[in-house]
């Protein structure tokens, strides 16, 4: 299940770089006359996906009784941050060819980047602290550490708002999982306890 889930998981960021060879090589590809645009926001949305799919976990293991789906989060969690971490070697490398001082620039004038790089730095501790030995070492502080993700995902999402230039309902859609998702786990759950939410 676990390698099924990866291949999965890995699948967009692979087609992503068969296109970018086929681009490379002047054969025929999927992204567009505009490829750092199209790499941005595709990287992006899978970004967004991964964030949302993380946080729905938790409500899906109550809902349909799959207790075991809980061991899959940490792994959807961090494809959520691989996924933004190659939209922001995009942003760095293909569009500013590491032009740090015009980069720096971007993201203290351009409030849009300054969301998307606040919920990219938030996200770094919680991929960081992912690890077994960081769960024991934080012990209760590590759920509260990572709660941050709920920041991170609204910073995302409001990210997404501002860069979006054509269809304003696009961005609607993740939203509105986002606002189920934490709708959810504000909601009182009668005789129920939470212990990893
Ligand atoms: C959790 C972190 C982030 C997420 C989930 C995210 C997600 C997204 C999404 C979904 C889009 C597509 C918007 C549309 O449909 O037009 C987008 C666009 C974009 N993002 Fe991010 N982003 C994140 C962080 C960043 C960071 C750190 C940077 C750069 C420092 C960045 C730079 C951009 C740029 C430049 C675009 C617009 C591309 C264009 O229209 O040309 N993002 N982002």
């Amino acid at each position: 299940m676990r390698i099924f889930l990866h291949i999965l998981a890995i699948s967009p960021a692979l087609w992503l770089m068969w296109q970018g060879w086929l681009l490379y090589d002047f054969q025929d590809n999927m992204l567009t006359a505009n490829p750092i645009k199209y790499i941005h926001h595709y990287t992006g949305e899978w970004a967004i996906r991964f964030i949302l799919l993380g946080l729905a976990i938790s409500p899906l293991r109550h809902i349909m009784k799959w207790p075991h789906i809980i061991k899959y989060r940490r792994m959807i969690g961090l494809y959520g941050f691989f996924y933004v971490v190659l939209h922001l070697v995009n942003f760095v490398a293909l569009d500013y060819y590491f032009d740090w001082a015009i980069i720096l620039k971007e993201i203290i004038k351009r409030p849009a980047i300054t969301f998307g790089m606040a919920a990219a730095v938030l996200l770094l501790p919680l991929a960081l602290t992912s690890t077994k030995g960081w769960i024991r070492r934080l012990g209760k502080n590590w759920r509260r550490l990572h709660r941050v993700i709920y920041v991170i995902a609204s910073l995302a999402m409001i990210h997404n708002f501002m860069m979006v230039k054509a269809d304003i309902l696009v961005p609607l859609i993740p939203l509105t999982i986002l606002i189920l998702l934490l709708g959810y786990r504000l909601a009182p759950k009668p005789g129920f306890s939470y212990t990893r939410a």
